[in-house]
Order: structure tokens, then sequence, then C-alpha cells
């Protein structure tokens, strides 16, 4: 399904546009920013950065991704940045990470230097306990009852049939999963359980609210058998055992003890199996979400793009 999705966007990418000023050339730095589809854009082109110290476009210094766009396959890369260190949006150079209350980029979470208990607040809402909110630097550490602040994006995006309808997305410096900055308060609450109401994923202990508004189970929890199965199931086989012991007036034998031995190790064994596999699917699922994320702001970007070059071209 992905294949599809980025065969679908191929097209649309070509005609993302940024500035086309190339090396040396004049820019502003007043031209760097987001457009409203909240894409970087500068004045320079997608290998430059607008340099505020002579005004001039300069090749990047940095890159963010593996992969970054705009270059080709032979062109030699800017290095990624080492551990302690982030590349901002427009490729000027590795900064040191940001500390709690100074500016961020948006959606540049690991721009941010993690608080000192980093451990007790990290989660998947956030990175390493911290967030960028509203431009700024944040620590996802507020507790019940404590105030928060909940950063409202909505992303404009197209459905299948080419209709427009905007994705808000709303994030809050509550200590995630315990807590949700209720939005019309803004203090943090505490998550709900599987089968309440809610209006959005952030409000569930589970982070997954279905379709009809009721907090589910997470779409990667694999199956659980309830416990009156295995208790049937167990008696069941115990009791099919014993009266065939007592029809043919048999004892318990050794045989039994050695298939006992084998049901329990083939219990723990799958028992095992089972857990690693949940934890790569979970791993997978959290590296999916995270792609996800990215895929929507650049298909956003496209779609607006393609719609101004349709507008143009029919008029
Ligand atoms: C602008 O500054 C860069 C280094 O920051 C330098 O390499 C470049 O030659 C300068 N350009 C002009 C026109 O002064
Ligand atoms: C959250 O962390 C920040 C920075 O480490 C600190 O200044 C603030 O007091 C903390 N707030 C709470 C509620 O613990």
């Amino acid at each position: 399904m992905f294949r599809n999705i980025l065969l679908s966007l191929f097209p649309l990418l070509l005609l993302v546009e940024c500035g086309s000023v190339s090396q040396d050339g004049a820019c502003s730095t007043l031209g760097d920013g987001l457009d409203t589809a909240f894409k970087f854009q500068s004045d320079c082109d997608d290998k430059t950065f607008c340099s505020g110290i002579n005004g001039t476009c300069q090749e990047r210094r940095c890159r963010r991704d593996e992969f970054p766009f705009g270059y080709d396959p032979r062109d030699i890369l800017p290095a990624l940045c080492p551990r302690g260190t982030f590349c901002p949006d427009e490729g000027s150079g590795c900064k040191p990470l940001v500390p709690a209350g100074q500016a961020c980029q948006m959606n540049r979470d690991e721009q941010c230097a993690p608080p000192p208990n980093w451990q007790m607040l990290a989660s998947n809402r956030n990175f390493n306990g911290s967030l960028c909110l509203q431009s700024l630097c944040t620590v996802a550490n507020a507790s019940l009852g404590q105030h928060c602040i909940a950063d409202e994006v909505a992303y404009p995006a197209t459905d299948y049939k080419g209709q427009q309808f905007s994705n808000v997305v709303i994030r809050d410096n509550c200590e995630a999963p315990r807590f949700y900055c209720d939005k019309n308060a803004a203090v943090c609450v505490p998550t709900k359980v599987i089968g309440a109401q809610c209006a959005e994923d952030r409000e569930c202990q589970t982070y997954n609210c279905n379709g009809k508004g009721i907090c589910a189970e997470p779409p990667e929890m694999p199956f659980r058998v309830p416990a009156w199965q295995y208790a049937i199931t167990i008696l069941s086989v115990v009791g099919g055992k014993l009266v065939l012991a007592m029809h043919s007036s048999a004892r318990l034998t050794s045989s039994d003890t050695a298939m006992s031995t084998t049901v329990v190790m083939l219990v723990l064994i799958h028992k095992r199996i089972r857990i690693n596999r949940y934890r790569t699917i979970r791993e997978y699922y959290e590296e999916q979400m995270s792609l996800r994320r990215s895929m929507a702001a650049l298909h956003a970007a496209a779609a607006e793009k393609y719609e101004d070059e349709h507008e143009f071209y029919h008029q």
C-alpha cells in the first residue's frame, strides 16, 4: 500500500516548488518560513540556504533526512548532524539542542534538549520527554490538574476523491500517556479507559479513539484468549484423560508426565515467541506512525501546489 501512495505522490512531488535562487545569488532571510501547507520555503533553492551574514544563498551545511529533497543520486550530500545537535530546516549547519522555553521549528521535537528526568517522561508522543509546542521547546511534565498548553494545527489534505479536508492534530505537554490536556480548561486530566467516549486519540490511554468516538484497543494489539477459554480447555483435557483412565482402569504413567512436560514447555516457548512478535510489531507501528506524519505534511504541500497549478491552467 505504501508503494501505491508513493507512486501516486510522485507526480505531485515534482510540482513542489521552492525558491529558485542558486548558490551566491542574492536572497533575504525574511523569505525563510513555512508555507500554508507547512513546508519549509526560502528564496534559495533546495541545495542552498540564505545566509544572513551577507544575504547570499550558500551551499547547505547539513541535512536532516537520509535522502534529502532536491538532490540527485550523484550529488555529494551535506552531512547528517552528530548526536546532541540538530540540522535546522534551512540546513545552515548543525546547532546544539535547544533548552526548554527557547525557540524551535515546527514539528521538530528533536531540536529540544531532553530534561534531566527524560527517562520518566519519554513516550511516543514526545521526543525524549520534550516537544516543540507553539514554536517553543516544552517539557512534557505537566501533571494532573496543572496548567498545560494544547497546540492545535490543521493540516490541509486531500482525500482520494480530490476533496479538501483538514487533518487537525492537537499536541500537549501533559505527562503521556497518563494525562492529556483538556483544551477548554487548559489543565491536564486523566486519559480515558477503553469504552469511554472520546473525540481524539490523545484522550485515550490506548491512543486510539475509534470511528464511533469510543476509546478502543490500539490496532497493533494482539488477540487475547480470555482466561475462561483456557480453563475450559484444560478441564476438557484433564476430564477426558480421567474418563479414559477410569474405563481402562489404568494408572497415570510416566508417559503422562512426559506429555504434561511437553505441553508446559510448548506453552512457555509459544509465549516467548509471542512476546517477541508483539514487540516487533509495536516498533514497526511506531515507526509507521512517524513516517505517516511526515508523509501527511509532504502530501499536503504537494496537493496544495497541484491545486494552484490546476487553477492556473484552467483559467
Ligand atoms: C558570503 O559569505 C560566505 C561565507 O559566509 C562566503 O563564502 C561568500 O563568498 C560571501 N559572498 C559574498 C558575495 O561576499
Ligand atoms: C517541568 O520541567 C521544567 C524544565 O525542566 C521545569 O522548569 C518545571 O518546573 C517542570 N514542571 C513541573 C510541573 O514539574
